[in-house]
């Protein structure tokens, strides 16, 4: 007995040396931080069950209350997959996160809106998958068979879908945050929806040179700031209802709202040849972020990263990640803004790396000095984002990609056009389908006046904070 007694204690003893211990990283060198990244990736995609046997592939457990993770956030991690393989060069999960992006592109529109998801299916959802593709386009990421969607066509067809539901009849413009009208949601139009288009818009133009985009980025970005969304001192708010005009102001600020926003204007700015208009209010969203969001030099989800407790969701504890990583790539599209960005986002990872244990486990506030106890797969995203942003000052890196420049993924100007889900169309649409469509809708508005008048308990701040779980069908 004494024996084995000892040799528990021992193997107690050297778990708890290895949990303890902080992952062992030289932010000065490109090797150290590429095997720190391979240590947190193996972590990240323990998450992912979607290739074992009776899954779904491409989305991490959920959703709630069937995991933790809704369906954006597997799109979310795709992009940030894509991005790993660019900064580190393994390949090794490059085919699971091909094959995943393209399980879930939703057949036979493929623009992101399967109909496996529409009871919670956001523009900012869609427009995850869509940056994800976008990006793989970026980077040249290894592209698709002949017979599947390809990235650029993908990000058109989220981009064309979402164009399509532009909406002038409130609020003067805007894409509303929900995308099926019974959804909880829909009455809502948030920056981070609109942002998203903008953000693709913005990428879209210099990737293929249509200045179309450029025309919509722009509309977007402007009609987010007149409608008050983004300030005068370039904060961005949550969002507004239709019901009030969208002056209903939730002035809640979140970090991947401000990237998507900053990594648009720095396309905008390389689009347009460095426009006074666009140097001004990159240089402005800049400024106000790294104040907002980097106290003393460290990423900090404010609105839920309180100094006395942590009230983030599942989604909001992986937006460090896009904070990160949409922040890096703006400083090579738009150099002049690097001396800025680089050295913040470098304390901010010196901080994000001692989060993480020795085995890749990386927890979520930065500002301890050590891990402290709360992971997931958003944690360990944030802490590869924090890693990728040291990887682009270490090695010499090609900018986002063109079609001109060596980008190769082909595209589709008219992709997703006419696929768009409208306030019926949840899933293939039949000849059936067709002649009951127009019935169902004047059903469902007449339905939603009544609705509208009780509805409104705000989906705001307590939404999505998680007081109401994301988008949950109403019907
Ligand atoms: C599932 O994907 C992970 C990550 O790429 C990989 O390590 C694992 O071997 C895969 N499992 C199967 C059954 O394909
Ligand atoms: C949709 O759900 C079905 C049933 O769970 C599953 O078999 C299928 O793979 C899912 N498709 C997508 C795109 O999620
Ligand atoms: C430019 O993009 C728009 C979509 O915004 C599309 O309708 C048009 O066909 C595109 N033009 C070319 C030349 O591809
Ligand atoms: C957007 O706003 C800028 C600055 O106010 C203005 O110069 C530009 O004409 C506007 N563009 C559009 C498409 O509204
Ligand atoms: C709604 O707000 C927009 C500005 O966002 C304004 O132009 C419009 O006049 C307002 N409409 C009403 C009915 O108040
Ligand atoms: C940017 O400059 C290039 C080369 O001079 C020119 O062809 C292009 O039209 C310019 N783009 C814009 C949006 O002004
Ligand atoms: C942004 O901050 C930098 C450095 O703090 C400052 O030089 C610059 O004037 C600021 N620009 C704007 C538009 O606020
Ligand atoms: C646009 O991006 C390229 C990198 O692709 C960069 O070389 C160029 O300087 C950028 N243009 C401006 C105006 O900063
Ligand atoms: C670039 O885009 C144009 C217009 O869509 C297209 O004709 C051309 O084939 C594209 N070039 C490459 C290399 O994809």
């Amino acid at each position: 007995m004494a024996p084995s007694f000892l040799k528990s204690l021992l193997v107690a003893a050297a778990c708890a040396t290895t949990a303890t211990a902080q992952i062992d990283v030289d932010l000065t060198s490109s090797s150290s931080v590429k095997n720190a990244m391979a240590t947190i990736a193996y972590n990240l995609l323990s998450y992912y069950k979607g290739n074992l046997s009776g899954n779904t592939p491409g989305i991490l457990p959920g959703p709630p209350p069937n995991g933790d993770y809704y369906w954006w956030e597997g799109g979310a991690m795709w992009g940030t997959m894509v991005d790993y393989w660019y900064y580190t060069a393994d390949t090794s999960y490059n085919p699971t996160t091909l094959y995943s992006l393209v399980f879930q592109a939703g057949p036979p529109g493929n623009s992101y809106e399967p109909a496996n998801w529409t009871a919670s299916l956001g523009n900012d959802d869609q427009g995850f998958w869509g940056m994800s593709a976008m990006l793989a386009a970026e980077v040249n990421f290894e592209n698709p068979p002949d017979t599947d969607p390809q990235w650029l066509a993908l990000a058109q067809a989220v981009f064309n879908t979402q164009a399509a539901r532009w909406d002038t009849q409130y609020c003067n413009g805007g894409l509303r945050w929900q995308i099926p009208l019974t959804n909880n949601g829909y009455d809502y139009k948030n920056s981070i929806a609109n942002g998203i288009f903008f953000n693709l818009g913005a990428r879209l133009a210099r990737y293929t040179g249509n200045d179309s985009y450029a025309q919509w980025a722009e509309t977007a970005y402007n009609w987010t700031a007149d409608v008050g969304y983004i300030d005068a001192a370039y904060n961005i708010y949550d969002g507004a209802h239709v019901e009030h005009n969208c002056t209903d102001i939730n002035k809640a600020q979140f970090s991947y709202v401000a990237a998507a926003f900053i990594q648009g204007a720095g396309f905008m700015y390389n689009y347009t040849n460095g426009s006074a208009l666009w140097e001004q209010r990159l240089t402005s969203l800049t400024n106000r972020t790294l104040e907002v969001f980097f106290p003393n030099g460290i990423a900090v989800e404010l609105a839920c990263e309180l100094t006395a407790s942590i009230q983030c969701t599942a989604d909001m504890l992986s937006y460090k990640c896009y904070l990160h990583r949409w922040l890096a790539q703006v400083t090579q599209v738009a150099p002049f803004i690097k001396d800025t960005i680089l050295p913040v986002l470098k304390t901010s990872a010196e901080a994000a790396v001692k989060n993480c244990n020795a085995d890749g486990t990386c927890g979520f506030r930065w500002t301890t000095s050590s891990y402290d106890g709360d992971t997931g797969a958003g944690q360990e995203m944030n802490a590869l984002g924090a890693l990728m942003s040291v990887m682009i000052t270490l090695e010499p890196l090609k900018a986002a990609l063109t079609n001109t420049t060596g980008g190769t993924s082909v595209g589709n100007a008219a992709a997703g056009v006419g696929s768009s889900i409208t306030t019926t169309n949840y899933g293939p649409i039949t000849a059936g389908d067709r002649a009951g469509a127009s019935i169902l809708t004047i059903i469902i508005i007449s339905g939603i006046v009544s609705m509208m008048v009780w509805m409104n308990t705000g989906e705001g701040e307590g939404f999505r904070l998680g007081l109401f779980g994301k988008g949950k069908g109403m019907l």
